[in-house]
């Protein structure tokens, strides 16, 4: 029986006897050894944390499992986020799950198909905004004040608070920090709530020594990199459409403290990416997540040698989240054939013939 993040992690955690100790099941993922990557990177020590494994297939859940506890504890009558999709997936799953109702702000038409269909499928109250997710951000922000509404996204702390435990798994796993934490960053609550993470985890005795923190956005959305907040954010990673982080300071923090870094990805580069980690590692994640691995590739055509780094890519949700897209940029046949035994034997035989290979 899943014990749950709250429980396992209690003592890290802001968690008082009154604390409710809900769970769907979320934290303890899986850090999963690359095969292919490894090799073609010359990275022996490449691990994926599967963040895409908790219970509403984003690392989300972590942070959101606290925040609703915490909003109970606290007698809150409804939740309230703006999101460019995951986020909005976990609150309403949460808050279904102790019976609070959920409100999500989502830019109108901006939102994987796949998380909206859990926000409704939760019953949350969705608001389609005819705006960006940095305007929703800044709306609920102010209704919040306001109104008895607690806000759930990462400026609420006890998020921030759930996130860092990814980082604890990473070091019971590896049996200590791995030298470089690859990460997207879009609202950049997760980065900071890592680099938290390894820090206390350190000055718990847990783990000697610290990782580099390297972040990466996506060039069209590339606010940190930049240095100024950019109005109209474009990428295909729709999670990382974000002009004007929340968490920007804990995020340059993180890169400048860990002596790590936050760099671009561009779309093709996490197109690539997101196909490798389907076809060649089994892994199936949303173009988000895929550019925590993109970084990695980056660094390595840079000339970084990783053969004797411990190197973790933070896989932070999963591709189911976006099958629309997944159709539109892998290439794959699908053959109709009537249902005869000759002609599915014909199909088998004809790719071989010809030397091809499914994709
Ligand atoms: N990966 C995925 C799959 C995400 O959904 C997000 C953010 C990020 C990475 C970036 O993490 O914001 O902590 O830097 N999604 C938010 C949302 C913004 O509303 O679901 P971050």
């Amino acid at each position: 029986m899943s014990r749950g993040l709250l429980e396992k992690h209690r003592p890290f955690l802001p968690i008082s006897p009154k604390t409710p100790m809900i769970t769907l099941g979320e934290g303890d993922t899986p850090l999963v050894p690359s095969s292919k990557l490894a090799r073609e990177l010359g990275c022996p020590n490449l691990y994926f944390k599967l963040e895409s494994c908790n219970p509403t297939g984003s690392f989300k859940d972590r942070g959101m499992v606290v925040a609703v506890a915490k909003a109970l504890e606290a007698g809150s009558r409804g939740i309230i986020c703006a999101s460019t999709g995951n986020t909005s997936a976990s609150a309403a799953a949460y808050g279904a799950r102790v019976g609070v109702p959920a409100t999500v702000l989502v830019p109108q038409g901006d939102v994987a198909f796949g998380k909206l269909a859990q926000a409704q499928a939760h019953g949350a109250r969705i608001l389609a905004l005819n705006g960006s997710f940095d305007q929703a951000l800044t709306l609920v922000r102010s209704i919040t004040q306001t109104h008895p509404l607690t806000l759930v996204n990462s400026i609420n702390p006890h998020r921030l608070e759930g996130q860092k435990t990814a980082a604890f798994e990473i070091v019971d796993d590896l049996g200590e920090a791995p030298d470089l934490l690859c990460i997207p960053v879009g609202n950049a609550g997760n980065i900071a709530s890592y680099w938290r993470g390894f820090q206390e985890y350190r000055r718990a005795g847990r783990a000697k020594t610290l990782p580099k923190m390297m972040g990466f956005q996506a060039e069209g959305a590339a606010p940190i990199v930049l240095g100024r907040p950019v109005p109209h954010p474009t990428t295909l990673a729709s999670a990382l459409r974000i002009g004007n982080p929340a968490t920007w300071d804990g995020a340059v923090s993180a890169r400048d403290e860990s002596g790590g870094l936050i760099d671009t990805v561009t779309d093709d580069e996490i197109l690539e990416a997101y196909r490798l980690m389907a076809s060649g590692e089994g892994v199936f994640c949303e173009p988000a997540s895929a550019a925590s691995v993109a970084g990695l590739l980056k660094l390595h055509r840079k000339g970084l040698d990783l053969q004797d780094l411990t190197v973790v890519c933070v896989i932070t949700g999963s591709g189911l989240k976006d099958p629309e897209l997944a159709l539109r940029f892998v290439q794959s046949e699908v053959t109709e054939i009537a249902a005869e035994a000759k002609e599915v034997e014909a199909a088998l035989l004809a790719p071989m013939a010809q030397g091809r290979r499914a994709p």
